[in-house]
């Protein structure tokens, strides 16, 4: 008959006596220690970095209504969230508007929802203009419709840059 003696066996020694695998045993001693002897080993003091790297301009620099029929809002182009729209050609769908540099240095704000059936239109920079992905119909940089389907413009919002050209604001 086999005894254990408590408090005088290791645990090594037990968890043998009760027949488990090599493997098994790993698995118990990581269990054990906290996975540090494991190799999951995680030594950053701050795991969860801020992901926001500028959060004194309100998150994404993106302050203001973005979505429904009042639109009106600011973005911060110094905001390394929207950096990429100071160069022309470049182009972001931002709530319910695809703002667009121009390749010719205008910037613009539409609708991004097509007229044809509502899906999401984006900014060509090869033909500087607008096209649904859909079913491939083409607007101007100003809404007008180049090519159908889509029998009406998207609507267009008048887009306005600061003094410094740090600010865009879009609206209604
Ligand atoms: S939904 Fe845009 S062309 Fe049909």
């Amino acid at each position: 008959m086999n005894s254990i003696e408590k408090g005088s066996m290791k645990r090594g020694e037990f968890l043998r006596s009760l027949g488990l695998s090599t493997s098994t045993l790993m698995a118990f001693y990581c269990l054990g220690t906290t996975m540090t002897a494991c190799g999951s080993k995680n030594d950053d003091p701050n795991p969860n970095p801020d992901p926001d790297p500028n959060p004194g301009t309100g998150g994404n620099g993106i302050s203001g209504t973005t979505t429904g029929n009042n639109i009106n809002f600011t973005i911060d182009l110094t905001n390394s969230s929207n950096t990429d729209l100071k160069t022309a050609g470049n182009s972001k769908i931002i709530g319910d508007v695809l703002v667009a540099l121009s390749t010719t240095g205008n910037y613009v704000a539409l609708s991004k929802k097509c007229t044809h059936e509502g899906n999401t239109v984006g900014y060509r920079k090869a033909q500087n203009d607008i096209q649904c992905p859909v079913h491939l119909s083409e607007f101007t940089l100003t809404g007008a419709v180049k090519q159908g389907p889509a029998a009406s413009p998207l609507t267009a919002y008048t887009v306005t840059v600061s003094s410094d050209g740090n600010t865009l604001t879009v609206k209604a």
